[in-house]
């Protein structure tokens, strides 16, 4: 199953070729503003099942579906509730994606058979117009192999997915770096099932009360408790060890662990705010945004994950931050990078 993909710059005439790709059923690879999304007109069963094939994604496991506009809403949800047409209101275009009960006109395969659906309005430019073009509903969901980190360029899906797809437009690098947030507006309270562009505190601002489900930080109990199926994956995986250092002397526990590493014989690289390089010397360092900017950790989080892989490192030492704010949806990620390896000290 290996196609010829057109990796190219997103112009007007490009982004009118993507659409009618996806109009014709195939496979499309776009920025958003969070990463870049795998996109199949979200009417076609069979072009959305080519999804999950190009991914290698569970089939149990939902997509996102993306509009150009907010009445695009209706044709895909059977109710929309106040609390969902606020937030609508106050973060669509952005990194928000509403779960709310579906129409049974959604296909199955895009819900992987669950009663509600997932629904974004993205905020790209290029996701915009090509939304706008090709005049459909998009199911996409991050155009990575499944397991692996998000793609932040075009390039990360290159690598991951060069040959499954028909056409990557490339936007440059995306602004946010980590997805949407995805909460669930189906019950009483909205409940947060992913952290992400859009922090808990913003979504408390509209609706007065926001509950963040447990799995943002920790791993679910069973399977079964999986609110949204995507949880229960393991994700944002490098192929080395990862281990999240929290608490105190971060930088001298860092280096502790890169020697040991390293007088074992293991290749390893520590992935920290810009500021530690200088104090861990010549030991191998891949920065991961400004302690201070959890927003600028989130952009380059992923990047430098799959730069960590790329290095060859078997141990990837990584520093955790405080998960408020944007720093939550980081913390999300990192803890799912490193299966819930962490040190606290
Ligand atoms: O920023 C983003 O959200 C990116 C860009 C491309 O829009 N998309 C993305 O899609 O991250 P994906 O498929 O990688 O992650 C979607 C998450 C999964 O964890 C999935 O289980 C959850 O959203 N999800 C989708 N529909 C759902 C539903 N009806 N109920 C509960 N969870 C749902
Ligand atoms: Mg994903």
């Amino acid at each position: 199953m290996t196609m010829k993909t057109d990796l190219i710059q997103a112009s007007d005439a490009a982004i009118r070729s993507a659409a009618a790709l996806l109009r014709k059923g195939e496979l499309v690879a776009f920025p958003t503003e969070t990463v870049y999304g795998l996109g199949a007109n979200a009417w076609d069963e069979a072009a959305v099942r080519k999804i999950f094939v190009a991914k290698d994604r569970p089939a149990d496991n939902p997509l996102i579906v993306h509009i150009a506009q907010m009445e695009q809403m209706e044709t895909l949800a059977r109710k929309v509730s106040a609390d969902a047409r606020r937030l609508a209101k106050a973060f669509w275009p952005g990194p928000l994606t509403m779960v709310l009960p579906a129409r049974d006109e959604v296909p199955r395969v895009v819900t992987a058979g669950l009663s509600s659906v997932g629904i974004r309005l993205p905020e790209h430019p290029v996701a915009r117009a090509l939304l706008r073009e090709a005049g459909l509903p998009v199911a996409a969901p991050s155009a990575n192999r499944s397991g692996r980190p998000s793609p932040t360029t075009a390039q990360h899906v290159w690598t991951d997915l060069q040959g499954r797809l028909s056409m990557i437009l490339d936007g440059g690098p995306c602004r946010v770096g980590v997805e949407s947030t995805v909460v669930d507006m189906t019950g009483e309270v909205p409940v947060i099932l992913r952290p992400g562009g859009i922090t808990p505190e913003q979504i408390q601002s509209v609706t007065g009360s926001v509950r963040v489900h447990e799995s943002a930080l920790s791993p679910l109990a069973s399977e079964a408790e999986a609110a949204s199926p995507g949880m229960k994956y393991r994700h944002y995986a490098p192929t080395g060890q990862v281990l999240l250092i929290a608490g105190a002397d971060i930088s001298t526990r860092l280096a502790t662990h890169y020697d040991a590493a390293d007088a074992l014989g293991e290749r390893a690289v520590i992935l920290a705010p810009m500021e530690r390089k200088a104090e861990l010397g010549a030991r191998a360092f891949l920065p991961m945004g400004r302690a201070d900017d959890p927003e600028s950790m989130a952009r380059s989080l992923f990047a430098a994950l799959r730069e960590a892989e790329a290095s060859g490192a078997d141990r990837i030492f990584v520093e955790a931050i405080a998960a408020e704010g944007m720093g939550l949806a980081v913390m999300n990620r990192l803890c799912r990078a490193a299966g819930f390896q962490i040190e606290e000290e």
